[in-house]
């Protein structure tokens, strides 16, 4: 077992997000390491962390750019007691508190694209996934929040393919930062706005959702089953749903990929 630097975050007991994070030098993906440990009965709040994902995963099927040494992959296992349909509504809570993270770092600069990507200047800096894990009676047993956030990634490492979207803290403010210091951010802010969507449920996340929230008043396409709906964005829904005011009326995509020119998409 690697020597572990992100231990002397570990706080709080069983329940806790952050009471227990588990390190790994290098895993395929931490998605699957903490589907194993939830498999076994891992209570809420544990955590993994990696150096090195050798096959990082993103959102439809993408694949997520993980090199050791710069940035975090992360992900919390959560047993909400919602139904399957809100599951999505945790990677947006899961975004504001990632966004209250990276603003101890670089304020004023980070926005929310709807769904699930952190923005710094405008360019992806982070990605949120929300697997939910089922029994055999398709009820909802365990979440896996996946949190991807570039910290110290240098433009040079950023593939060709990716250099004009992406980004990191040190690019968009010129200074590293302390990993362990950000997890510990993203931790202790998820437990709380977790704890408060949890009791209160999402309304209560909204407000700062919405002020986080990018492309406000942004003419945009969004792609949803295939089938593509412009709208000016007008915020999001109690629901988490975004709310895209069409020339037919107030639209809520419930799902779906956003598009705008002169944006990463
Ligand atoms: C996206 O924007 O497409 C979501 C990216 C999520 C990446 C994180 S990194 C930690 C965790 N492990 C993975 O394989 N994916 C998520």
């Amino acid at each position: 077992m690697p020597s572990n630097p992100y231990q002397e975050i570990e706080i709080g007991s069983p329940g806790r997000i952050g009471w227990q994070i588990n390190y790994f030098d290098e895993v395929g993906s931490t998605q699957r390491v903490a589907a194993e440990m939830a498999g076994q009965g891992a209570p809420q709040g544990t955590v993994v962390v990696a150096e090195l994902q050798n096959a990082g995963r993103g959102r439809l099927g993408r694949s997520w750019h993980s090199p050791p040494g710069v940035n975090l992959y992360t992900t919390i296992i959560l047993r909400p007691k919602i139904p399957l349909v809100e599951v999505p509504r945790l990677s947006l809570v899961a975004g504001v508190a990632a966004a209250e993270a990276l603003e101890t770092v670089a304020p004023g600069i980070v926005t929310l694209k709807w769904a699930n990507d952190l923005w710094l200047n405008g360019r992806k800096t982070g990605g949120i996934i929300a697997e939910a894990i089922t029994d055999s009676r398709q009820r909802l047993s365990c979440v896996l929040l996946g949190i991807g956030l570039n910290l110290n990634l240098a433009l040079e490492d950023i593939p060709d393919d990716l250099r004009d979207k992406a980004t990191s803290v040190r690019i968009a403010t010129g200074r590293e930062c302390s990993r362990p210091e950000i997890a510990a951010a993203l931790f202790n802010r998820l437990h709380s706005r977790y704890m408060e969507a949890e009791a209160q449920g999402f309304p209560a996340v909204r407000p700062v959702f919405e002020r986080y929230m990018a492309l406000k008043g942004r003419r945009v396409t969004v792609v949803e089953a295939g089938s593509p709906t412009v709208g000016v964005v007008r915020g999001v829904g109690v629901d988490g749903a975004l709310l895209l005011e069409t020339e037919a009326g107030t639209v809520r995509v419930m799902a779906g990929d956003v598009t705008v020119e002169g944006a990463y998409e």
